[in-house]
Parts: C-alpha cells; sequence; structure tokens
C-alpha cells in the first residue's frame, strides 16, 4: 500500500522543504520508492532535488490543469533516489485558473492515480498558504506531516490548519490523519522551545515525533549543492535526525527500519 504524505504548515519558513526532500532521500536509501510532488511556486524542492526550475517542460502547474500527465512531467533526482513532479512560478497562476475548472481540489489526487501504484510513499510539498493548492494536497494525501519551529506563535497558527484539516475531512477527504508534528530548527537551550514542545507533548501525545531537529548548518547548505542533506553528509547531526524520523515514518507504517 502506497502512504501518501502531505508536508504542510501555512506558515512560512518552518521547514516543510527541508522536510520533504531528506525525508524522500532517507526514504529512497531505506528501499522505499518514493515521489516527491513539488507543490509549491518557488520550487525549493525542485532546485534542492537538483532540478533546474527554470528549464522545465511539464510541471505540478501543467499537471494540475491536464495540460501534461503526471508521468509526463515525472523527473528523476539522481541526488536523492527518487522521483519528482518539480514545480516553478507557473504553478502561482494555477490558483486563479483552477477557480473555473470543475473538481478543482481533486485534481492533484485524479492526476497521480495512475502512478500511485509504482509508489511505497508519495510525499507533497505544500506552499506556505491554505490555498487551493494546499487542499489540493490535503486531499491527495493519506496523512499531514505538520513541520513545526517551537515558538510562540507556532501554537495560534496550528490551530487553523487543524481546522483546514477538518474541513476538508468533513468535505473532500473523510480518511485524512495526521500523520505527526515534527519539531523543526530545535535548540534544546532555548527555553521557550522546551516550554512549547511540553505543550505539544500534552496536546498531541504520540502524534508528536519522538525525533527533534536540530538546527544545523548542513541542512541549510544542502540546496545549494543541489541535494539533500541525507545525501550529502549521512553523519551530520541534521542528517542522522532527518534518518532517524525516516525510521519512525516506517514503523508507522509498519515496515522496520534498516539498521
Ligand atoms: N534544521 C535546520 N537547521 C538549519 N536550517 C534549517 C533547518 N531546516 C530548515 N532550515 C533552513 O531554513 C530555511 C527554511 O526552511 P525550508 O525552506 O525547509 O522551510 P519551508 O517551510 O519549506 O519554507 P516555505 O514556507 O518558504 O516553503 C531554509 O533556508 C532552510 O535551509
Ligand atoms: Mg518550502
Amino acid at each position: 500500500m502506497t502512504r501518501i504524505l502531505a508536508v504542510t504548515n501555512q506558515k512560512g519558513g518552518v521547514g516543510k522543504t527541508t522536510t520533504s526532500v531528506n525525508l524522500a532521500a532517507g526514504l529512497a536509501q531505506s528501499g522505499m520508492r518514493v515521489l516527491l510532488v513539488d507543490l509549491d511556486p518557488q520550487g525549493n524542492a525542485t532546485m534542492g532535488s537538483g532540478v533546474d526550475k527554470r528549464t522545465l517542460k511539464a510541471s505540478t502547474y501543467q499537471v494540475l490543469l491536464g495540460l501534461a500527465t503526471a508521468e509526463s512531467a515525472r523527473h528523476r533526482s539522481e541526488s536523492g533516489g527518487y522521483d519528482l513532479i518539480p514545480a516553478n512560478r507557473d504553478l502561482a497562476g494555477a490558483e486563479v485558473e483552477l477557480v473555473e475548472l470543475e473538481h478543482r481540489e481533486s485534481r492533484l489526487k485524479a492526476a497521480l492515480q495512475s502512478l500511485v501504484s509504482q509508489y511505497d510513499f508519495i510525499l507533497l510539498d505544500c506552499p506556505p498558504a491554505l490555498n487551493m493548492l494546499t487542499v489540493n494536497g490535503l486531499v491527495a494525501a493519506d496523512a499531514v506531516m505538520i513541520p513545526m519551529q517551537c515558538e510562540y506563535y507556532a501554537l495560534e497558527g496550528l490551530s487553523d490548519l487543524i481546522n483546514t484539516i477538518k474541513r476538508v475531512r468533513q468535505h473532500l477527504n473523510p480518511k485524512l490523519e495526521i500523520e505527526g508534528l515534527l519539531r523543526t530548527m530545535y535548540d534544546p537551550r532555548n527555553t521557550l522551545a522546551q516550554q512549547v514542545s511540553a505543550q505539544l507533548q500534552e496536546h498531541f501525545g504520540d502524534k508528536l515525533y519522538a525525533t527533534v531537529i536540530p538546527r544545523n548548518v548542513r541542512l541549510a547548505e544542502a540546496p545549494s549543492f543541489g541535494a539533500p542533506a541525507v545525501s550529502l553528509d549521512r553523519e551530520c547531526k541534521g542528517s542522522q535526525a532527518y534518518m532517524a524520523l525516516v525510521g519512525e515514518v516506517l514503523n508507522r507504517k509498519g515496515i522496520a527500519a534498516p539498521a
């Protein structure tokens, strides 16, 4: 069974893309067949996977509007070891153009149907907004992974996201689950981070991943090499944390992580 995970948080810069590319590469290193879909006009997941967003013939934009099939838009991330449906700023136009179309919330789900069975995991890197692109991600997904920074406003934004997930569940995708909340860019010496982390633990219990992603400069440098950090430097603290996350994600799917 394929597991489709939407990596979502409407807050910007919380580590969605870093999580998407490293999880994709880490799962691939563990022998999983992985597809990453870039749902963000910024195209950061595309560049971070080593695919040039400026030279795309077909991308998520064409796929959503029915101008290209998912198969024909598919690229290979050689550095990451996974397949990628890339995106660039064309996708910003999709928001407006989708409004005119029927079943506009389920375009991605329909487009992916033909290749779902080729993968163990499909990851959807969502943009920092609760817009039609994110809704397409939530409708196509089995579950949501929420990266977040442990800071004061994090919890406030979380309730908007949880409400959106509830609405999508009611109207469009009843089986949508919360896969987990992931603490990113974590600094254990920061007292506020500790407090927010404790609150998350209290509210979300085992929905909170035990793995915590530390602030690590290797994770931030990796995109400039067009490769996920877990492919470039498996030993750095950030990569080790993402590989531990891979273990948790595999466990939740009932697969024993390789040693
Ligand atoms: N654990 C980390 N340690 C250090 N830097 C990080 C870490 N995670 C992410 N970063 C850096 O923080 C910035 C934001 O991360 P990222 O692009 O993954 O967030 P995002 O949620 O996808 O952002 P956006 O909302 O714009 O799509 C990037 O420059 C990234 O390299
Ligand atoms: Mg991003």
